[in-house]
């Protein structure tokens, strides 16, 4: 019952609270698949115009497929580590040949795409095609090292699965979609680094860091 008012409350609080960010008004997984992978080491505020620019130009992931590299490159100029992009292009040139223009809707088969990771697999997944898949980031694991003091090095790899299994046992079978985007508001705008605003946070009273008053402590982060 606590897990469920934990996810209740986080799914109410996101459906009032969302920013209204271009990718969140569309359920294509390649458009999903777009934002996620520019969104993995770039801030939302930079990301929106390019995201904008970039479906304009590339709308299908047909038109993405067979874009030439040297205009792909200029596309994602100002966004940086390019090979995201030219391995989104390569993934979405897979999808198109080998998999009928069909984003796979499983992790097995969409993580042999290349460029998408545990991250972007979940987040596809539970975003576009409503699956209860997780999808653990920096931002996911601060908010969850804090609410469930969990205290493993997040600078370890091995420390993630801990992270995939908590957020397999609270994510919202009805809403995944939602459960994970407002993992991913909470961290950006109330469970944030430093200073976080705990007084506005709606799962709170579920958040043992709160109630131990060490939220500031947390991630156990060791090198990086
Ligand atoms: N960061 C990564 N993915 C995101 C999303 N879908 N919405 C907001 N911030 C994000």
């Amino acid at each position: 019952q606590h897990t469920e008012q934990f996810r209740q409350n986080l799914v109410d609080w996101f459906n009032q609270e969302k920013r209204d960010l271009p990718w969140r008004r569309t359920s294509d997984p390649y458009k999903i698949w777009v934002s996620e992978v520019m969104l993995q080491q770039t801030r939302v505020d930079t990301v929106i115009p390019y995201y904008n620019r970039f479906l304009e130009k590339y709308p299908t992931m047909q038109s993405l497929a067979y874009a030439p590299q040297e205009e792909l490159l200029k596309m994602w100029e100002g966004l940086g580590y390019y090979s995201r992009a030219r391995n989104l292009q390569s993934g979405v040139k897979e999808v198109v040949e080998k998999y009928d223009s069909q984003v796979p809707n499983n992790r097995h088969d969409i993580s042999k795409l290349k460029g998408v990771g545990p991250y972007t697999a979940g987040a596809i997944l539970s975003i576009a095609y409503n699956k209860p898949e997780h999808a653990v980031d920096g931002n996911v694991m601060r908010v969850l090292s804090r609410v469930l003091h969990i205290k493993e090095d997040i600078a370890l790899p091995k420390t993630r699965k801990t992270f995939e299994e908590a957020v397999d046992m609270l994510i919202h079978p009805n809403q995944p979609g939602d459960f994970n985007q407002a993992l991913m508001d909470l961290g950006a705008m109330i469970c944030t680094p430093t200073s976080p605003k705990c007084l506005l946070c709606p799962v709170r009273e579920y958040c043992t860091a709160f109630h131990e008053g060490d939220a500031d402590q947390l991630p156990i982060k060791t090198k990086k």
